[in-house]
């Protein structure tokens, strides 16, 4: 496939390498230094170069967007016309200091994707707290015997799967609430990340229980 990077960061520099050594035609733009896109170009050791947003936009026929929320306007802007293209997007909508949603709870950073680019095919995805983040709770944690396990949903099937694994794996349960919070991924990780944060009392498992 042709694909562009919007974002070289983390996740755009991680993935954008994975996908040009598997064969694929990458570009990577948007990093605050040209030096940088092209030392990443070069390492990717495939099919992959540097450019600009709008070269990449042009380029690629799925677009990956990985920026922080706070400069999305920024790079579309420079990116054009993103008619027909499929965005995948993991670009968490959160606020400038990262403690909080930017969007309400019912709503998804997918959803205003679409708003803002009507045109184009968004894909939410990748869109997970940093696995760093959960590190040192493992790590505090690892001595404990009985896990922790937060769940939230008000679906009483799903319930009886939580009821479940709290019986039969001993997990000390988290209710954090009803489903209207986990049906955006975004809302769902923040919520992760925040428990997370908490460290000794954060929890080591996440389950998101919806209607299998
Ligand atoms: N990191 C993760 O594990 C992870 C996991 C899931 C989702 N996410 C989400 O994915 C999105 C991107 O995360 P990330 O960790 O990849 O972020 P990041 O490492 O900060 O990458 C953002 C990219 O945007 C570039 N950039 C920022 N401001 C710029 C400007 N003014 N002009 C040009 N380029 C600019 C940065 O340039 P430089 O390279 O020069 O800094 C960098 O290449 C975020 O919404 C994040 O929440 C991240």
């Amino acid at each position: 496939m042709r694909i562009g990077i919007l974002g070289s960061g983390l996740m755009g520099g991680k993935l954008g390498t994975i996908w040009a050594r598997a064969g694929h035609d990458v570009v990577f733009s948007y990093a605050r230094t040209p030096h940088k896109r092209e030392r990443l170009a070069r390492a990717a050791k495939g099919n992959a170069r540097a450019g600009t947003p709008a070269e990449a936009a042009q380029h690629g026929a799925a677009l990956l967007l990985a920026v922080h929320w706070s400069r999305v306007d920024d790079v579309l802007s420079q990116a054009g016309d993103l008619s027909g293209k499929v965005i995948i997007s993991c670009s968490l909508p959160m606020n400038a200091d990262d403690t909080d949603l930017v969007i309400a709870h019912t709503s998804s950073g997918a959803e205003e994707l679409a708003k803002k680019i009507p045109t184009a095919r968004i894909v939410s995805a990748f869109s997970t707290v940093p696995s760093e983040v959960l590190f040192p709770v493992f790590e505090s944690r690892r001595k404990k015997k009985r896990p922790n396990v937060v769940y939230c949903g008000d679906d009483v099937r799903s319930k009886k799967v939580a009821a479940a694994l709290i019986r039969d794996a001993g997990f000390d349960p988290v209710d954090a609430g009803p489903l209207r919070i986990a049906r955006s991924i975004e809302a769902f990780t923040l919520l992760i990340g925040q428990l997370a944060y908490e460290r000794p009392g954060g929890p080591e498992l996440a389950y998101r229980f919806e209607r299998f």
